[in-house]
C-alpha cells in the first residue's frame, strides 16, 4: 500500500493536506499519517492574522513555526494560508476600523506591515502564499467582497498586497485562493478575469488556488478541466488547495461512491492540467474535519473515518494518482 505521496510523485503533483496544531500535538497517530502520506502542508488555522497577531504588534509564531518544522522533518512544502481575508481577523483590528480609531491610511500601514512582517518570517520555507483568499461575493453577479480591505484600500488593495508580499519574498509564488470556482461559472469567470488583468498589469501573481469544498446535494464540477484550462493558458500555476466532500449524515452506499467520484474528479482535473501543482485536502481525517462544526448535519467529508483508516474516498485517490 503505498502513499499518496509516492504515488503523487510520479506525476510531479504535491499532495497536501491542511493541519490542526492541537491534533499535531497530541495525537501521534495523526502525525505518523500526516507525515506518510503528504507532501505539502497547509496550516488550517495558525498562519491566520487572528492567531499570528492576537495583539497589535505581538506576533505569535510559535505555532506556525513549529509547523514549519514538522514539514521540514518530513521533507514536505509549506503552503502559507493566509495574509489577507475577512474572517478570522484579530479583534483589535476589526474593532479598531469599525470605532474609526484606524484610519484608512492606517490601515493601508498596517496591512503593508502584516504582509511584510509575515512573508519575511517564513521567507525560504514557505513556497506559496494565498496572498488573498475570498476575494469575490457569490452569485450570478460576482464583485469584489465589501471587506475592510477593500472598503478602506479601495479595489487595488489585491494588487498592492500581491506587490508587497512579492518584495518580503521574491522567490515564494503568490496565489489568490477562493470557493465556488471549481466549475465554468459566473465567479470563477470572475477569478478567471481578475486573474487575466492582474498578469496583464505585471503585478507579481503566480497561481491561482481552487478550494474544493464540495457538497455532494449540488452538481458534480464536471468540467473543472476545463475551468482550469483557461488558467493554465495564462501560464499561472494552479491548485486545489481545500478539498473535501460533505453531505448529510448518515453515510450510504450511494453519498459513498458520489464522494469518490468527487474526489476523483478534482484530481483528475488537476493531473490533466500542466501546471496545477498541488492537490489539498482539508483535512486527512474525519476525527478533526471543520464540517460537523460549521454545516449542520453534514461530515464525514475527508478521505480517513474517525479512527484514521480508509475510506472508499482514499482508495479512489490511490487509485486515480
Ligand atoms: C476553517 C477552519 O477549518 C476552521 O477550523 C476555522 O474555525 C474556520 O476556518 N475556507 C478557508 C479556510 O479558506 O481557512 C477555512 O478554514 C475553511 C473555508
Amino acid at each position: 500500500d503505498l502513499p499518496l505521496r509516492t504515488l503523487a510523485r510520479k506525476h510531479g503533483l504535491g499532495i497536501g493536506t491542511a493541519i490542526d496544531m492541537n491534533a499535531l500535538a497530541t495525537d501521534a497517530p495523526y502525525r505518523e499519517r500526516a507525515a506518510r502520506e503528504f507532501s505539502a502542508v497547509t496550516a488550517e488555522n495558525v498562519m491566520k492574522w487572528s492567531e499570528l497577531e492576537p495583539t497589535r504588534g505581538v506576533y505569535n509564531w510559535g505555532p506556525a513555526d513549529e509547523l514549519v518544522e514538522f514539514a521540514r522533518r518530513n521533507g514536505q512544502q509549506v503552503h502559507g494560508h493566509t495574509l489577507l481575508w475577512h474572517n478570522q481577523l484579530p479583534a483589535w483590528l476589526t474593532s479598531g476600523v469599525a470605532d474609526g480609531s484606524i484610519d484608512s491610511a492606517e490601515l493601508r500601514d498596517i496591512v503593508r506591515e502584516h504582509v511584510t512582517t509575515v512573508v519575511k518570517h517564513f521567507r525560504g520555507k514557505v513556497r506559496a502564499w494565498d496572498v488573498v483568499n475570498e476575494a469575490f461575493t457569490d452569485g450570478n453577479a460576482p464583485v469584489l467582497r465589501d471587506t475592510i480591505f477593500r472598503q478602506h484600500l479601495g479595489p487595488d488593495y489585491i494588487a498592492d498586497a500581491l506587490r508587497w508580499a512579492h518584495a518580503a519574498d521574491p522567490r515564494a509564488k503568490l496565489f489568490l485562493n477562493d470557493y465556488a470556482i471549481d466549475n465554468v461559472n459566473p465567479k470563477s469567470t470572475a477569478y478567471y478575469e481578475l486573474a487575466k488583468q492582474l498578469r496583464k498589469q505585471r503585478v507579481p501573481l503566480h497561481g491561482m488556488g481552487f478550494q474544493g469544498h464540495l457538497d455532494l446535494q449540488y452538481p458534480l464540477p464536471i468540467d473543472a478541466p476545463q475551468n482550469l484550462a483557461r488558467f493554465d493558458k495564462l501560464g499561472m500555476e494552479t491548485a486545489f488547495t481545500e478539498v473535501d466532500v460533505r453531505f448529510f449524515l448518515p453515510v450510504d452506499t450511494y453519498k459513498e461512491a458520489g464522494q469518490v467520484g468527487s474526489f476523483n474528479t478534482l484530481l483528475s482535473a488537476c493531473l490533466l492540467t500542466p501546471r496545477c501543482v498541488m492537490f489539498t485536502v482539508w483535512g486527512f481525517t474525519d476525527k478533526y474535519s471543520w464540517v460537523p462544526g460549521f454545516f449542520d448535519g453534514q461530515g464525514s467529508a475527508t478521505p480517513l473515518d474517525e479512527n484514521l483508516q480508509p475510506k472508499a474516498a482514499y482508495r479512489g485517490l490511490q487509485q486515480v494518482l
